[in-house]
């Protein structure tokens, strides 16, 4: 399941990832994908928050340590691959057991260790339109990701609506699309 989404600012990236932080379960994966300055760690501190984290500050890119680790409804693991030689340094980190565990673990340059994520994952492609504008591209693969997607755009709180432009509504379950 796809979905593109129009992020118009910062404010936007902040209510998308606290909703989704909202919804993400023990396990999940978010590979996140785009250049330098996209808005990746904005996007991971933001999901931090929805999770419930105490010091959202202190969410950083984790460049120079690779993994950070911060407590939270669910543990939130936040790996940046940006510096690592590749897929095998990241498992020799110990990525799979990161992957089959409780928390939420969310992969900056998830591009970078493609092979190391597990099949079911959620992918979030930032394209950088201008200044201040974003465009998501958000793939759903499996199930349990396709409902947290479906559900970005409903219930309470204050990222429920936010960011709506451009979203494309999805076809309803069972329409066909895989
Ligand atoms: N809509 C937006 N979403 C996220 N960041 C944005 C947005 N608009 C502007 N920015 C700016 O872009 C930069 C993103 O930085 P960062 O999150 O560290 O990117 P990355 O981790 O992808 O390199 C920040 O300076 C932020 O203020
Ligand atoms: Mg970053």
């Amino acid at each position: 399941m796809h979905r593109t989404l129009d992020v118009p600012d910062l404010a936007a990236t902040e209510a998308f990832g606290r909703r989704l932080g909202e919804l993400l379960f023990p396990g999940a994966v978010v590979a996140l994908v785009g250049p330098l300055g996209a808005g990746k760690t904005h996007l991971v501190r933001a999901v931090a928050e929805g999770l419930g984290v105490k010091n959202p500050a202190a969410v950083t890119s984790p460049t120079f340590v690779l993994i950070q680790e911060y407590p939270a409804r669910l543990p939130v693991y936040h790996f940046d691959a940006y510096r690592l030689s590749g897929p095998r340094e990241f498992a020799e980190l110990g990525a799979d057991e990161y992957f089959a565990g409780d928390g939420v673990c969310l992969v900056e340059w998830a591009d970078k260790v493609e092979v190391t994520l597990p099949a079911e994952h959620l992918r979030i492609t930032i394209t950088v339109v201008d200044e201040s504008r974003r465009r998501f591209n958000l793939a759903a693969l499996g199930a349990r990701y396709e409902a947290v997607v479906r559900n970005m755009g409903r219930g309470s709180g204050p990222g429920a609506d936010a960011p709506s432009g451009g979203s494309r509504p999805e076809p309803p379950e069972g329409a066909g699309s895989a």
